[in-house]
């Protein structure tokens, strides 16, 4: 029987009703609406395309949204200043620097990516990139979870689909989606209780030796390197749960990490791509993006 493919879709658009709905209320009790800020440097193509997605989510969810658009050609100290205006401007909520930042052949000028997260206020750091809030997802105190892995928390939890106990290989070690999803799933709790972390992790990268046996051992298999279709059917255990992070483009056509139609036979269910994960990242940045409004109403 052919996997059950998991409407991230369909999910993401349930959270975004409810982010909606809790914004309503917060407004009508009396606050500004939230607004997220976007900086976005250069000319990026896909860049281009995420952000004005994020700009339509915003309106629907009645989230305000301002994009400040640099030249490719900004420097370091341009964007950094960039940021230190937004940090203090009170009506700005939440803070989204656009990756990535250009490199020096496509005009950049070599900002140092690290130091421009670092100089976002971490009460306004919708992305959760900052050290402090790494920190605290970290010792399990998390304030803002990174968009993408909250994103597939929220998606096993409302598919039925629980990690407690259970062996979850995450191949990726990247600071946006690997590493944080190993960290929240190895937690004792979640946003969506218990039953969605309390896994035992593994985390696989383009180092480990024996990827294919190490893949075949996870109940729930997370692939997210940004390699098109490198998770092939022989490396997914017949009934696992496949979940793909990826979104890469191939001649016009976008795949995921997963080649999807022969995992899809033997796996019990997947994300497809487009289709799964992408949508989520975008709601939980909503979610953020009130949660970093509430947080300043209140003072905190
Ligand atoms: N570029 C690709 N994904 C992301 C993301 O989640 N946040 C930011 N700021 N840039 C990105």
């Amino acid at each position: 029987m052919p996997a059950t493919r998991l409407d991230g879709k369909k999910i993401a658009s349930e959270i975004r009703s409810e982010v909606a709905a809790d914004v309503e209320t917060f407004v009508s009790g009396g606050n500004h609406p939230p607004q997220l800020a976007a900086v976005l440097v250069g000319e990026d193509p896909a860049s281009q395309v995420y952000v004005r997605n994020k700009e339509r989510a915003c309106a629907k969810a009645g989230i305000a949204s301002r994009l400040d658009r640099m030249p490719a050609a900004t420097t370091q100290a341009e964007l950094l200043a960039k940021v230190a205006e937004l940090n203090s401007d009170p009506a700005v909520s939440g803070i989204l620097v656009q990756l990535p930042l250009p490199s020096k052949a496509n005009g950049g000028t070599g900002i140092d990516e690290r130091a421009v997260l670092d100089a976002i206020d971490p009460i306004k750091d919708v992305d959760a990139f900052s050290p402090v809030n790494v920190g605290l997802l970290m010792q399990g105190r998390p304030r803002f979870l990174p968009c993408t892995p909250h994103g597939i928390v929220q998606l096993l939890h409302r598919t039925g689909i629980e990690t407690s106990g259970k062996h979850v290989v995450v191949v990726g070690r990247s600071d946006i989606v690997g590493k944080p999803m190993a960290m929240m799933l190895a937690q004792k709790d979640s946003t969506c209780g218990p039953a969605v972390a309390n896994a035992t992790v593994t985390i696989a990268h383009s180092r480990t030796s024996n990827l294919t046996e190490i893949c075949r051992q996870a109940d729930i298999l997370i692939a997210a390197v940004g390699r098109p279709e490198m998770i092939t059917a022989d490396m997914i255990q017949p009934g696992a749960v496949v979940i793909d992070v990826g979104i890469n483009r191939v001649e016009d056509k976008l795949v995921g990490d997963v080649a999807f139609d022969e995992a899809e036979a033997v796996a019990s269910a997947i994300t497809p791509v487009p289709g799964g994960v992408g949508p989520l990242t975008i709601a939980m940045l909503l979610h953020n993006t009130l949660m970093a409004a509430k947080m300043q109403a209140a003072g905190k």
